[in-house]
């Protein structure tokens, strides 16, 4: 790491949709580098596909920033949403612990799985794509898809009310906060979303489906100890805000990416079996849905591209950078659905590997599906470089991305 003077970030960039260029730079000159957070603190920001691949997948390394030591990410005293224990508990997050936990939850979010889900996924884009040709041409694709779409399956999956969307989009918003939110605001969001959560487990006891939340309160009811109540509900909140924070955002980024460059959704139009590239090349070369990445507490010394960071650092594998490697990726800049091998890091790697991938990109791809088939003559109704990016919060993306057709 170079003792220059330290660059703030998330870094600027020219376009929400272009990565910013320090990112390229850092990647070629100095792969870890020294970057100042919105907290203050300095943490390690890795450029490169293999170092990020490496640390992000090191089971010895901690996503635990409460550890003493450990850089705060947000303006908030708590250092925001890494810093808190996470899960509920260090027994479900790290270690042994975190495998039996991710043994009764994965079995909700296998591949096998998430097919049987596919028709509702296609009937509740159906009725979502309905409601937006009945109100007609130009429509704010993030409010009318984008966002409901990913609220209404984890409500089905889970077993939760998806009316209730307006409260946990602003909780969720709220933990997710950089520089948006106070630490009081903070507080109470997790109050109130660990209240919702618990009447839900409640009803949910006296009237138990074949959800997910009714599998999860009996086990904890069993009190064999392999989900205590407090890890229910921190599992139930992280599934209600990972299933639709990030899902809806991309869903808004990818309709963005296609349009921005037409002929990648015309391709689609014309030969459907790209829908499945065309995703894999959206969440490979989007640079805005997560604004800082996932970090990682460094336990041990580790070497990176030649260089030793000791241990006790703070080290940030950047996705998007790693994403464009030209070391991992040909032509990397180069969009291309009928790429090979897209092993982008953007659900991350290894003992933390995204739990919801199977389900995030069926998604992706229903929606996309959808929009070639029934809208093809769909556009963005304003300049591709005006995208606004959404700021101040730990999950990015862009602001209300509206379309015509
Ligand atoms: C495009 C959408 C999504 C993206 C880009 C995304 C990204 C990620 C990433 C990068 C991680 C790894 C975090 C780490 O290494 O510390 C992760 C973990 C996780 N994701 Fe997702 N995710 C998406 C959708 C979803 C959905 C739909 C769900 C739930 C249904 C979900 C649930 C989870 C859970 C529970 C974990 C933690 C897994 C663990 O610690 O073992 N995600 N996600």
């Amino acid at each position: 790491m170079t003792a220059e003077a330290i660059p703030d970030y998330p870094f600027d960039r020219a376009t929400a949709l272009e990565p910013p260029a320090k990112l390229a730079e850092l990647r070629e000159q100095c792969p870890v580098a020294h970057v100042r957070l919105p907290s203050g603190d300095v943490a390690g920001l890795v450029t490169r596909y293999d170092d990020a691949r490496a640390v992000i997948s090191d089971p010895r390394f901690s996503r635990n920033l409460a550890r003493e030591g450990a850089a705060r990410m947000s303006t908030t005293k708590d250092g925001g949403l890494f810093s808190r224990r996470r899960m509920g508990s260090e027994n479900i997050s790290e270690g042994e612990g975190h495998l039996r936990w991710r043994r009764l939850l994965s079995r909700w979010f296998t591949v096998r799985r998430m097919e049987v889900w596919r028709p509702r996924i296609q009937a509740m884009t159906d009725d979502l794509v309905d409601g937006l040709v009945a109100k007609g041409s130009p429509a704010n694709l993030s409010a009318g898809l984008g966002l409901p779409l990913p609220v209404r399956v984890i409500c089905a999956l889970v077993g939760a009310p998806s009316e209730d969307q307006d409260k946990f989009a602003h909780w969720s918003s709220t933990m997710l906060t950089l520089t948006r939110n106070t630490q009081e605001e903070v507080d109470q969001a997790y109050e109130d979303f660990n209240a919702y959560v618990s009447g839900l487990i409640d009803r949910n006891r006296a009237n138990p489906g074949d959800d997910l939340l009714s599998e999860l309160t009996q086990i904890t009811d069993s009190e064999d100890g392999r989900l205590s109540h407090a890890e229910l509900i921190a599992t139930v909140r992280g599934l209600l805000l990972a299933g639709h924070e990030t899902t809806s955002n991309m869903i808004a980024i990818m309709t963005a990416m296609v349009l921005a460059e037409r002929e990648r959704f015309e391709a689609v139009i014309d030969d459907p079996e790209l829908i499945q590239g065309t995703v894999e090349e959206v969440l490979r070369m989007d640079s805005t849905l997560s604004a800082i990445g996932v970090p990682r507490f460094i336990t041990e010394d580790v070497e990176l591209s030649g260089v030793t960071v000791p241990a006790g650092t703070t080290l940030i594998p950047s996705a998007p950078s790693a994403n464009r490697d030209p070391r991992k990726f040909p032509e990397p800049e180069r969009f291309d659905p009928r790429r090979q091998a897209n092993q982008h890091l953007t659900f991350g790697a290894g003992p933390h590997f995204c739990i919801g991938q199977p389900l995030a990109r069926m998604e992706l791809q229903v929606v996309l599906g959808t929009l070639a088939q029934r809208l093809p003559s769909l556009r963005l109704r304003d300049a591709p470089d005006d995208l606004k990016l959404r700021t101040g919060g730990i999950s990015g993306g862009l602001q209300d991305v509206w379309v015509t057709w």
